[in-house]
């Protein structure tokens, strides 16, 4: 079984978080407001784990043009089990993160694993048109999670939002 980011951690904690909706469940955040109440060891751990997510993206490029289907593999391997958080959090600091982050957070999460595990499998079974259709995906939950989550770090999101938003 593959250990990654959040999910592994959330895993016992997704049926508390499931059907809550977007209702206060004592001290309950909604989206965009969690991750900046994340107490500052935890964030610095989720920065670090995302910098070596955008490591990961970066260097698939030059493996990905060259035709190194196993490099890509191996990557993208490590970007779907890196689970950097879930290593070094102790039971208290999960459930802080049970607390401050939103059900839609997690979900997104979930998401990104998932391509990032689909793109470890096509880059394996050496399906180029497929590694491409799936960076390109990944590339697409990056911004998708930041826009709806990170928009205090990457401020150029939150304005395409609220202009799509206003149409
Ligand atoms: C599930 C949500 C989510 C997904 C998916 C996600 N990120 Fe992030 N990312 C965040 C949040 C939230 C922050 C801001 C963290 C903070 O402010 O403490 C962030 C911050 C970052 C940062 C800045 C780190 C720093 O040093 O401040 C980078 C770089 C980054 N993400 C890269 C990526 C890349 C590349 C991907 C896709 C491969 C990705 N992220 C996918 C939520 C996500």
């Amino acid at each position: 079984m593959r250990s990654i980011v959040f999910v592994v951690l959330f895993i016992g904690l997704l049926p508390a978080v499931s059907y809550g909706k977007e209702e206060a469940r004592g001290g309950d955040l909604v989206d965009g407001v969690g991750v900046e109440a994340l107490p500052h060891e935890l964030r610095v751990l989720l920065a670090e784990e995302m910098r070596a997510l955008q490591q990961g993206m970066v260097s698939i490029i030059p493996a990905y043009l060259s035709g190194e289907w196993d490099e890509v593999a191996t990557i993208a391997g490590k970007m779907e089990r890196s689970y950097i958080l879930k290593q070094r959090l102790t039971k208290e600091q999960a459930k802080v993160l049970k607390r401050v982050l939103p059900r839609a957070f997690i979900q997104r999460d979930q998401q990104f694993h998932y391509l990032a595990g689909m793109l470890e499998h096509v880059a394996k079974n050496r399906k180029p048109e497929l590694i491409n259709f799936y960076f390109s995906e990944i590339n697409a939950a990056c911004v998708e999670c930041h826009t709806a989550h990170a928009t205090h770090r990457f401020p150029a999101l939150k304005q395409k939002e609220v202009e799509a938003h206003s149409h």
